[in-house]
């Protein structure tokens, strides 16, 4: 049961309740009508101290096809946060006007301090390079839905994997699944957290290997997960510059993919998917992002329904 819940890391959720939100999600998209007022009278909270496109429009558009309604900032130059509000003092306050919060903070464990301060569920969109646990959902969503199953799958993680949080997320979560093999391609300097490594991956026993050639290891991959390299995290635009198009997915990198792979993005892409590949029936980026709204209707229908 997901009622009165906070969502702060994938792992929160239980591998049967992940797939209760996948079968809700599923009811929903086939059925938009039986749901538009399931949430009436519901108040959403969008608290995003870091800019986002699909998340915040996604969590937006969801409860609004569920009959709910929402408030919020888009931004913290537009709240009292600008003024030397702390966050603590925020989520008090907007808990009181809500009923539910969504909040994206540049802080790792952010959404976890808020979710200790709030006495309304605060579902985390993304706490600096730590985690984006309702992107994972979408992720798995378009997994489940395009490929039938989770399971047996090679699955290249490519770019930013030291801040990619939608990566770190992901990771986590596909250790509960069968067969499961990472491949983690970047650039020495963006690899994926020694914490991930030494931490769940050995402990549930995931082959993992990494690399620095995506050319490489194009053909051994069922998903090619490619990431953005992150310029907001970084300290120096140097660096940035040198590391951010170490990786560019062309139609012709394309060529040497399986004929079922599927690409998949978090997006927002910049330059590390060519805009031709778009046309390849293998790139699944936008469905994915479609898929993002239907788990985030199933999610706050599950945290607020009846
Ligand atoms: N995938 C994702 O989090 O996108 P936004 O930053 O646009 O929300």
């Amino acid at each position: 049961m997901l009622k009165g819940r906070s969502l702060i890391e994938p792992l929160d959720l239980s591998p049967e309740e992940m797939n209760e939100l996948f079968v809700l999600a599923e009811e929903i998209e086939k059925n938009p009508k039986a749901w538009k007022s399931s949430l009436q009278g519901h108040i959403l909270a969008t608290l995003f101290f870091e800019p986002s496109t699909r998340t915040r429009l996604s969590f937006e558009a969801a409860m609004q096809r569920l009959g709910g309604s929402c408030l919020g900032f888009a931004e913290s130059s537009s709240s009292s946060v600008s003024k030397g509000e702390c966050l603590a003092d925020t989520i008090r306050i907007v808990a009181g006007y809500s009923d539910i919060i969504v909040m994206r903070n540049p802080k790792e464990g952010a959404a976890l301090v808020a979710s200790r301060y709030s006495d309304i569920p605060v579902i985390n969109a993304g706490d600096g390079g730590h985690h984006h646990p309702t992107q994972t959902l979408a992720d798995l969503l378009t997994i489940k839905k395009l490929r039938g199953q989770i399971r047996d799958l090679t699955i290249g993680f490519c770019g930013d994997l030291r801040f990619g949080r939608t990566v770190h997320s992901l990771v986590e979560a596909l250790t509960r699944y069968s067969g499961i093999k990472m491949i983690f391609i970047s650039p020495p300097e963006l690899t994926i957290p020694g914490y991930l490594k030494s931490g769940i991956l050995t402990q549930k026993q995931i082959s993992f290997k990494e690399t620095d050639s995506l050319d490489k290891v194009m053909g051994d991959l069922d998903i090619l997960y490619m990431t953005r390299v992150q310029k907001e995290r970084f300290f120096n635009e140097e660096d940035y510059i040198r590391l951010k198009d170490s990786y560019v997915l062309t139609p012709e990198k394309m060529l040497a993919a399986k004929k079922d792979a599927m690409i998949l993005h978090p997006l927002p892409r910049v330059n590390e998917i060519s805009l031709e590949v778009d046309s390849d029936p293998r790139a699944m980026y936008f469905k994915q992002a479609r898929q993002g709204m239907f788990i985030r209707m199933a999610l706050l229908q599950s945290i607020l329904g009846e």
